[in-house]
């Protein structure tokens, strides 16, 4: 499935344009237009916080400065996506209507300021949403340079006031019908919790309830769902006004707030901000760490998504404030493209001159002039993006998915246990990710809901799926994970799966609950390790072995660190491949593997250091003969990635990107054109490489 912005041979260029705050300044309008045009930009988003300028007063509204500059803009070639003006609202609405104004958990409601900060559930703040996006969409849902819009911008937050309390109560009504069935879900007995009605129940609070594992969960999809319920009506709002453009939400890095997975029927394509914090560590760690957020936003939809924000150059609210050496903001806006972003844009396109982000990295800055060194890369960048427009629309194939679930990680990191210190969930998948990502493939991250195909066809099913601690067991993921086992799918679960339902309550008769049959173990105990303790995962003698398990081991090392967490088996059926060097659990099961139907599971039972999931990985997609994007038998330079991204007419783009500060060497792979960067072999130090590889 396309992405709806995307689809005309190009590459979205541009970012967040605030000309509202230069509306004295006719010079500076007519600059932005030709320093747009020179650094190739194409899309500006605009109206992110205009609300006070559309609608100074309540009921005037005016619209003329943004009908000026969409009019201008789309006369010299540059297309607009309009935002709703909702995360942020004016004065006069916060003084009238006090109901508009976020309660914290508290019981404080703000004064006025800020922004992200209205109560998603107010009948006036809703009423004004709805009154000023039909106006918007009135007025430009069908001009010819207006090409989708964003509702909101970086939703999130929770408000506890009244009347998002008594929308709790009915959500939790309509999700568990009795009160009994609530108590029973969330085990209330204990400690006395027990409700009589469902006026009693509270959202958790600081000053009062958060051990209710339950309650914490059931808040968490409320506030979703809160969130959702908004989009939906502004969405509505647009489309009551005759406008068809497709609506996104600018999501965020690694955010729990919200779960976006529910966002995705209601969305026409996914977009996000990414603002990483370069030259913290080595480029290649924090390209990693990037990379996996971006394949979890495409994954989504599981289609092209845009990058709707990033900076030029260093944000001004990360603690500290670094510069991008040269050649980084190209390797940064390339990766997007590598990973299925149809645009790369920012925020912002001019420097505000004064309030809270004066200082933020812009495309043009306080001097204003084209001679800057940020100007000279976004414009080289520009051209990049115009020279590889064609890569527009097409798709990432990837023939792994890690199973990285929001709803499995809020309850993983809300239990008490086993480790208060740190579970890293989000560590464990990045771990899991930088072992596919270094073999040479794709990857998906996929949560519980979704199919484990990355395509429409039974066909295209993944050929790895990788679940670290499957905690929460959602609808039926364990019938799915079966009937992708058996159909000769290899699958990988870890430690810490199957413990508890839907509702948080724990699974009895045996975890990993539903899987025990599929992993061939018991999980009887789990042992946290304290910080600095280690054990060891040594790897058993051949003896006993299948000949596809030899070969596997044969490609691992002796012994492999573990640390963190450590869950002792009790085998059921599967081969035991490595054990644990020490403590009283010495000699059971570390990593073992099952066969069931057409395929294998490998239980992992123990957090191990990142060359287990390297190898493992590397020696099960070899033996699965899943061969990297560079062709079989050839490794990826170090600290270089790779991509790839299939076009409609079966063409693959497979994108290089060297993180290494030094040129390197490469395999090329055969029947390949270079579209993009050097054709003797070798790439850049911080450079891009893109190749086509046409079907014959
Ligand atoms: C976020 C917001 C923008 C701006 C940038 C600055 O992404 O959406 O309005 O504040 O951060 O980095
Ligand atoms: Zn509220």
């Amino acid at each position: 499935m396309k992405s709806p912005v995307s689809n005309n041979n190009t590459l979205l260029y541009g970012g967040d344009y605030n000309p509202e705050q230069w509306l004295d300044h006719p010079e500076i309008l007519e600059a932005d237009i030709r320093m747009m045009k020179k650094a190739k930009i194409n899309t500006a988003t605009m109206g992110i916080f205009s609300w006070s300028t559309l609608e100074p007063e309540e009921g005037r509204y005016d619209f003329s400065f943004l009908r000026e500059r969409i009019d201008t803009l789309h006369k010299n070639g540059i297309q607009v996506i309009l935002s709703t003006p909702t995360g942020a609202r004016p004065k006069w609405m916060a003084d009238r209507y006090e109901e508009v104004l976020r309660v914290n958990e508290e019981g404080q409601r703000a004064y006025f300021g800020f922004r992200h900060n209205h109560c998603m559930t107010s009948p006036v703040y809703r009423e004004k949403t709805r009154e000023i996006d039909r106006r918007l969409a009135e007025e430009f849902g069908h001009h010819p340079g207006v090409i989708g819009w964003h509702i909101n911008n970086e939703m999130g937050g929770e408000c506890y006031c009244p009347l998002c309390q008594q929308a709790f109560r009915d959500w939790v009504r309509d999700r568990y019908h009795s009160i009994e069935a609530v108590n029973k879900a969330w085990n209330t007995t204990f400690w006395s919790h027990t409700y009589q009605s469902f006026d009693q129940i509270e959202a958790p609070s600081g000053r009062g309830e958060t051990f209710l594992h339950g309650l914490n969960l059931a808040w968490k999809r409320f506030v979703t769902e809160r969130h959702l319920d908004f989009t939906r009506m502004e969405k509505e709002a647009i489309r009551s006004a005759g406008s068809t453009l497709p609506v996104t939400i600018n999501m965020m890095y690694n955010y729990t707030g919200l779960n976006y997975q529910e966002f995705s029927e209601d969305l026409d394509y996914i977009s996000w901000d990414n603002y990483p914090t370069w030259h913290k560590t080595r480029l290649y760690e924090t390209a990693l760490d990037c990379g996996m957020e971006h394949d979890r936003m495409r994954s989504i939809k599981r289609q092209p998504f845009l990058l709707m924000e990033s900076s030029p150059t260093s944000t001004n609210w990360q603690p500290i404030s670094k510069l991008r050496a040269p050649g980084v903001l190209a390797l940064q806006q390339m990766q997007a493209i590598a990973h299925g972003s149809d645009g790369a844009l920012y925020f912002q396109i001019r420097q505000s001159r004064g309030a809270s982000e004066k200082f933020h990295g812009a495309v043009i800055d306080h001097y204003g002039g084209e001679d800057t060194r940020v100007f000279r890369e976004v414009t080289a960048v520009g051209e990049i993006l115009e020279e590889i427009r064609e890569v527009s629309g097409s798709e990432t194939e990837a023939k792994v998915a890690i199973l990285y679930d929001t709803e499995n990680r809020w309850a993983i990191e809300d239990a008490q246990g086993p480790r208060n210190e740190g579970m890293y969930y989000r560590e464990t998948a990045l771990s899991w990710y930088r072992a596919v990502k270094e073999y040479g493939l794709d990857v998906d991250l996929i949560d519980e809901s979704q199919s484990f195909c990355y395509g429409d066809g039974k066909s295209d099913s993944y050929r790895l799926v990788i679940a670290p601690m499957l905690y929460m067991l959602r609808g039926d993921i364990t019938t799915r994970l079966k009937n992708f086992v058996e159909a000769g799918g290899i699958l990988f679960l870890t430690y810490w799966s199957g413990v508890v339902d839907q509702d948080d309550l724990c699974y009895l008769g045996g975890r990993p609950y539903g899987m025990r049959d599929l992993v061939g173990f018991r999980s009887e105990e789990i042992d946290g390790l304290y910080d600095g303790m280690e054990n060891s995962g040594v790897k058993v003698k051949a003896e006993n072995l299948s000949e596809r398990e030899e070969r596997i081991l044969s490609k691992m090392k002796e012994s492999y660190r573990i640390d963190r967490l450590a869950e002792i088996e009790k085998i059921e059926g599967a081969d035991v491949l490595y054990t644990y060097g020490s403590d009283f659990y010495e000699g059971r099961a570390v990593l073992s593997s099952h066969r069931v139907g057409q395929g294998y599971v490998y239980g992992i039972a123990a957090a191990l250091e990142q060359d287990f999931c390297t190898d493992l990985v590397r020696a099960v997609l070899e033996e699965e003969g899943v061969t990297s994007l560079l062709g079989e038998g050839h490794k990826l330079p170090d600290e270089v990635t790779v991509n790839s991204r299939t076009g409609d007419d079966g063409s693959v783009y497979i994108f290089l990107q060297n993180w290494k500060d030094e040129e390197q060497e490469l395999h090329l792979p055969a029947d390949c054109s270079v579209i993009l960067g050097r054709d003797d072999g070798k790439i850049d130090a911080l450079g891009n490489l893109v190749l086509k590889k046409t079907l014959v």
